[in-house]
Protein backbone atom coordinates (compact mmCIF):
# COMPACT_ATOMS: atom_id res chain seq x y z
CA UNK A 1 0.00 0.00 0.00
CA UNK A 2 0.89 3.71 -0.73
CA UNK A 3 1.54 6.04 1.66
CA UNK A 4 -1.62 9.25 1.45
CA UNK A 5 1.05 12.47 0.88
CA UNK A 6 -0.94 15.36 1.95
CA UNK A 7 -1.66 18.50 -0.29
CA UNK A 8 -0.02 21.64 0.37
CA UNK A 9 0.53 24.80 -1.56
CA UNK A 10 4.77 25.47 -1.33
CA UNK A 11 5.79 27.91 0.79
CA UNK A 12 7.95 29.89 -1.85
CA UNK A 13 5.22 29.62 -4.05
CA UNK A 14 3.39 32.18 -1.58
CA UNK A 15 6.92 33.92 -0.46
CA UNK A 16 8.39 34.47 -3.96
CA UNK A 17 5.34 35.05 -6.07
CA UNK A 18 5.24 34.08 -9.96
CA UNK A 19 8.81 33.13 -10.01
CA UNK A 20 8.59 30.55 -7.84
CA UNK A 21 5.02 29.38 -8.49
CA UNK A 22 5.79 28.38 -12.16
CA UNK A 23 8.60 25.93 -10.99
CA UNK A 24 6.95 24.19 -8.21
CA UNK A 25 3.70 23.81 -10.42
CA UNK A 26 6.05 22.17 -13.11
CA UNK A 27 7.37 20.09 -10.06
CA UNK A 28 4.42 19.41 -8.65
CA UNK A 29 3.19 17.44 -11.85
CA UNK A 30 6.46 16.01 -12.60
CA UNK A 31 6.53 14.28 -8.66
CA UNK A 32 2.59 12.82 -9.42
CA UNK A 33 3.74 11.67 -12.76
CA UNK A 34 6.56 9.80 -11.04
CA UNK A 35 4.95 8.63 -8.35
CA UNK A 36 2.18 6.84 -10.79
CA UNK A 37 4.55 5.41 -12.57
CA UNK A 38 6.44 4.61 -9.12
CA UNK A 39 3.75 3.24 -7.66
CA UNK A 40 5.14 5.10 -4.51
CA UNK A 41 3.21 8.54 -2.98
CA UNK A 42 6.53 9.27 -1.21
CA UNK A 43 9.39 9.65 -3.61
CA UNK A 44 13.03 10.20 -3.11
CA UNK A 45 14.39 14.01 -3.76
CA UNK A 46 17.65 15.54 -2.92
CA UNK A 47 17.79 19.22 -3.95
CA UNK A 48 21.75 20.11 -4.81
CA UNK A 49 22.55 23.38 -3.53
CA UNK A 50 19.67 23.31 -1.83
CA UNK A 51 20.70 26.51 0.17
CA UNK A 52 17.63 27.05 2.93
CA UNK A 53 15.63 24.57 1.70
CA UNK A 54 13.24 26.43 -0.10
CA UNK A 55 11.97 24.06 -2.15
CA UNK A 56 12.90 21.16 -0.19
CA UNK A 57 10.75 21.69 2.69
CA UNK A 58 7.88 21.99 1.24
CA UNK A 59 8.56 18.87 -0.81
CA UNK A 60 8.92 17.04 2.81
CA UNK A 61 5.78 18.69 3.94
CA UNK A 62 4.11 16.70 1.28
CA UNK A 63 5.75 13.28 2.44
CA UNK A 64 8.48 12.76 0.45
CA UNK A 65 11.56 11.69 1.79
CA UNK A 66 13.89 15.00 0.68
CA UNK A 67 17.79 15.05 0.96
CA UNK A 68 19.30 18.57 0.97
CA UNK A 69 23.21 18.46 -0.59
CA UNK A 70 24.95 22.15 -0.05
CA UNK A 71 28.69 22.95 0.81
CA UNK A 72 27.44 25.50 3.15
CA UNK A 73 27.03 24.57 6.78
CA UNK A 74 24.86 27.75 7.75
CA UNK A 75 22.82 27.11 4.31
CA UNK A 76 21.93 23.75 6.07
CA UNK A 77 21.43 25.28 9.00
CA UNK A 78 18.68 27.30 7.92
CA UNK A 79 16.98 24.29 6.08
CA UNK A 80 17.19 22.31 9.12
CA UNK A 81 15.43 25.55 10.91
CA UNK A 82 12.74 26.03 8.19
CA UNK A 83 12.44 22.42 8.34
CA UNK A 84 11.52 22.54 12.17
CA UNK A 85 9.66 25.11 11.84
CA UNK A 86 7.31 22.98 9.58
CA UNK A 87 7.49 19.88 11.45
CA UNK A 88 8.61 18.06 8.92
CA UNK A 89 11.85 15.55 8.63
CA UNK A 90 14.98 16.77 6.43
CA UNK A 91 17.96 14.77 5.44
CA UNK A 92 20.74 17.53 5.53
CA UNK A 93 24.25 16.56 3.85
CA UNK A 94 27.66 18.82 3.75
CA UNK A 95 28.81 18.50 0.37
CA UNK A 96 29.57 19.48 -3.50
CA UNK A 97 27.64 18.69 -6.68
CA UNK A 98 30.18 17.36 -8.22
CA UNK A 99 30.64 14.22 -5.42
CA UNK A 100 26.90 14.36 -5.30
CA UNK A 101 26.80 10.45 -6.38
CA UNK A 102 29.21 9.39 -3.22
CA UNK A 103 27.25 11.46 -0.84
CA UNK A 104 23.36 9.95 -1.90
CA UNK A 105 24.49 7.07 -3.51
CA UNK A 106 23.52 5.98 -7.15
CA UNK A 107 20.31 5.62 -8.31
CA UNK A 108 19.28 7.04 -5.20
CA UNK A 109 16.78 9.75 -6.32
CA UNK A 110 13.08 9.74 -7.94
CA UNK A 111 13.59 13.66 -8.83
CA UNK A 112 16.97 16.09 -8.77
CA UNK A 113 16.07 19.68 -8.22
CA UNK A 114 19.58 21.76 -9.09
CA UNK A 115 18.29 25.34 -9.08
CA UNK A 116 20.77 28.07 -8.79
CA UNK A 117 23.99 26.00 -8.76
CA UNK A 118 24.93 25.65 -11.65
CA UNK A 119 26.13 29.58 -12.27
CA UNK A 120 28.80 28.31 -9.27
CA UNK A 121 29.99 25.07 -9.11
CA UNK A 122 33.71 24.69 -10.30
CA UNK A 123 32.94 22.18 -13.06
CA UNK A 124 29.27 22.20 -14.45
CA UNK A 125 29.90 18.96 -17.01
CA UNK A 126 31.35 17.00 -13.35
CA UNK A 127 28.18 18.03 -11.51
CA UNK A 128 25.48 16.99 -14.13
CA UNK A 129 27.12 13.84 -14.58
CA UNK A 130 27.38 13.21 -10.72
CA UNK A 131 23.81 13.74 -10.94
CA UNK A 132 22.79 12.13 -13.70
CA UNK A 133 24.49 9.17 -11.80
CA UNK A 134 21.84 9.84 -8.92
CA UNK A 135 18.90 9.71 -11.10
CA UNK A 136 17.30 6.32 -10.64
CA UNK A 137 15.76 5.14 -14.41
CA UNK A 138 12.89 6.89 -15.57
CA UNK A 139 13.77 9.64 -12.71
CA UNK A 140 13.99 13.52 -13.71
CA UNK A 141 16.32 16.32 -12.69
CA UNK A 142 14.96 20.04 -12.76
CA UNK A 143 17.73 22.54 -13.48
CA UNK A 144 17.27 26.51 -13.03
CA UNK A 145 20.00 28.60 -14.46
CA UNK A 146 20.58 32.50 -14.98
CA UNK A 147 20.01 33.22 -18.72
CA UNK A 148 22.96 34.60 -20.73
CA UNK A 149 20.61 36.38 -23.29
CA UNK A 150 18.60 38.02 -20.82
CA UNK A 151 21.75 39.58 -18.59
CA UNK A 152 23.12 40.78 -22.33
CA UNK A 153 19.41 42.08 -22.85
CA UNK A 154 19.21 43.45 -19.48
CA UNK A 155 22.56 45.71 -19.33
CA UNK A 156 21.89 47.14 -22.76
CA UNK A 157 18.21 48.18 -21.93
CA UNK A 158 19.81 50.04 -19.32
CA UNK A 159 22.07 51.52 -20.67
CA UNK A 160 25.43 49.21 -19.98
CA UNK A 161 26.51 48.89 -23.64
CA UNK A 162 29.82 48.24 -22.36
CA UNK A 163 28.91 45.21 -19.90
CA UNK A 164 26.15 43.81 -22.62
CA UNK A 165 29.10 44.06 -24.96
CA UNK A 166 31.22 42.36 -22.74
CA UNK A 167 29.14 39.79 -21.83
CA UNK A 168 28.09 38.85 -25.07
CA UNK A 169 31.66 38.44 -26.11
CA UNK A 170 31.97 36.13 -23.07
CA UNK A 171 29.18 33.88 -24.60
CA UNK A 172 31.17 30.68 -25.68
CA UNK A 173 30.14 28.23 -28.56
CA UNK A 174 28.72 25.98 -25.99
CA UNK A 175 26.49 28.78 -24.84
CA UNK A 176 27.74 29.37 -21.76
CA UNK A 177 29.23 33.12 -20.33
CA UNK A 178 31.37 33.33 -17.12
CA UNK A 179 31.32 36.91 -15.74
CA UNK A 180 30.61 38.92 -12.55
CA UNK A 181 31.85 35.23 -11.16
CA UNK A 182 28.87 33.51 -12.35
CA UNK A 183 28.42 31.60 -14.92
CA UNK A 184 25.40 32.02 -17.34
CA UNK A 185 23.70 29.80 -20.19
CA UNK A 186 21.47 30.23 -23.18
CA UNK A 187 18.86 27.45 -23.45
CA UNK A 188 20.47 25.23 -26.02
CA UNK A 189 24.03 25.80 -23.46
CA UNK A 190 21.93 23.97 -20.80
CA UNK A 191 20.32 21.45 -22.53
CA UNK A 192 23.83 20.25 -24.44
CA UNK A 193 24.95 20.17 -20.27
CA UNK A 194 22.36 18.01 -19.53
CA UNK A 195 21.99 16.02 -22.79
CA UNK A 196 26.20 15.66 -22.49
CA UNK A 197 25.91 13.90 -19.14
CA UNK A 198 24.15 11.03 -21.19
CA UNK A 199 20.07 12.90 -19.59
CA UNK A 200 16.80 13.50 -22.05
CA UNK A 201 15.74 17.40 -22.06
CA UNK A 202 12.53 18.08 -22.87
CA UNK A 203 10.46 20.68 -21.25
CA UNK A 204 11.83 24.51 -21.03
CA UNK A 205 10.40 27.22 -19.65
CA UNK A 206 11.31 30.67 -19.09
CA UNK A 207 11.23 32.00 -15.77
CA UNK A 208 10.66 36.24 -15.69
CA UNK A 209 10.09 36.73 -19.03
CA UNK A 210 9.17 39.84 -18.39
CA UNK A 211 9.33 40.82 -14.65
CA UNK A 212 12.76 41.88 -14.98
CA UNK A 213 12.80 43.89 -17.32
CA UNK A 214 10.59 46.63 -15.52
CA UNK A 215 11.47 49.40 -14.47
CA UNK A 216 9.93 48.94 -10.49
CA UNK A 217 7.44 46.83 -8.99
CA UNK A 218 3.48 48.00 -9.93
CA UNK A 219 2.11 48.62 -7.04
CA UNK A 220 -1.55 48.34 -7.69
CA UNK A 221 -2.14 44.67 -6.76
CA UNK A 222 -4.10 44.39 -9.91
CA UNK A 223 -1.04 44.61 -11.90
CA UNK A 224 0.99 42.06 -10.16
CA UNK A 225 -1.76 39.19 -10.65
CA UNK A 226 -2.24 40.26 -14.57
CA UNK A 227 1.54 40.06 -14.96
CA UNK A 228 1.36 37.49 -13.29
CA UNK A 229 -0.87 35.42 -15.05
CA UNK A 230 1.15 36.83 -18.39
CA UNK A 231 4.54 35.25 -17.28
CA UNK A 232 2.57 31.61 -16.68
CA UNK A 233 1.16 32.49 -20.59
CA UNK A 234 4.36 33.27 -21.54
CA UNK A 235 6.77 30.70 -20.40
CA UNK A 236 6.64 28.38 -22.84
CA UNK A 237 6.27 30.58 -25.98
CA UNK A 238 9.65 29.66 -27.20
CA UNK A 239 10.78 33.66 -28.36
CA UNK A 240 9.92 34.84 -25.24
CA UNK A 241 11.06 31.85 -22.75
CA UNK A 242 14.48 32.43 -24.93
CA UNK A 243 15.28 35.27 -23.41
CA UNK A 244 13.37 35.05 -19.62
CA UNK A 245 15.64 35.83 -16.62
CA UNK A 246 16.29 32.41 -15.62
CA UNK A 247 15.57 28.94 -17.66
CA UNK A 248 13.88 25.98 -16.33
CA UNK A 249 14.64 22.87 -18.05
CA UNK A 250 13.51 18.91 -17.27
CA UNK A 251 16.12 16.27 -18.11
CA UNK A 252 14.87 13.00 -17.66
CA UNK A 253 17.44 9.25 -17.11
C1 LIG B 1 21.77 30.93 -5.17
S1 LIG B 1 21.80 29.66 -4.00
C2 LIG B 1 20.44 28.66 -4.53
C3 LIG B 1 19.78 27.96 -3.40
C4 LIG B 1 18.55 27.14 -3.80
N1 LIG B 1 18.88 26.07 -4.72
C5 LIG B 1 17.47 28.03 -4.38
O1 LIG B 1 17.11 27.86 -5.55
O2 LIG B 1 16.99 28.89 -3.65
C6 LIG B 1 23.20 28.72 -4.48
C7 LIG B 1 23.47 27.53 -3.58
O3 LIG B 1 24.44 26.70 -4.20
C8 LIG B 1 25.33 26.26 -3.20
N2 LIG B 1 26.58 25.84 -3.85
C9 LIG B 1 27.64 26.60 -4.18
N3 LIG B 1 28.60 25.83 -4.73
C10 LIG B 1 28.11 24.57 -4.78
C11 LIG B 1 28.63 23.32 -5.22
N4 LIG B 1 29.84 23.22 -5.74
N5 LIG B 1 27.86 22.22 -5.09
C12 LIG B 1 26.61 22.32 -4.56
N6 LIG B 1 26.08 23.47 -4.11
C13 LIG B 1 26.82 24.57 -4.22
C14 LIG B 1 25.45 27.45 -2.27
O4 LIG B 1 25.94 27.09 -1.00
C15 LIG B 1 24.02 27.94 -2.23
O5 LIG B 1 23.27 27.33 -1.21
Amino acid sequence: MTARVPVSTGPDARRDGARSALVWDTLQRVVATRAGQAGRAALDIVDVGGGTGGFAVPFAALGHNVTVVDPSPDALAGAQRRAAERQVRLAAVQGDADGLDHLVGDGAADLVICHSVLEYVDEPAAAMAAIARVLRPGATVSVLAANAVSAVLHRALAGRYDQARDLLAALDGAGEASADGRRRYTLAGLTALIEGAGLRADEAYGVRVFAGLLPAADPDPGAAAALAVLEDAAAAYPALRDIAARLHVLGHR
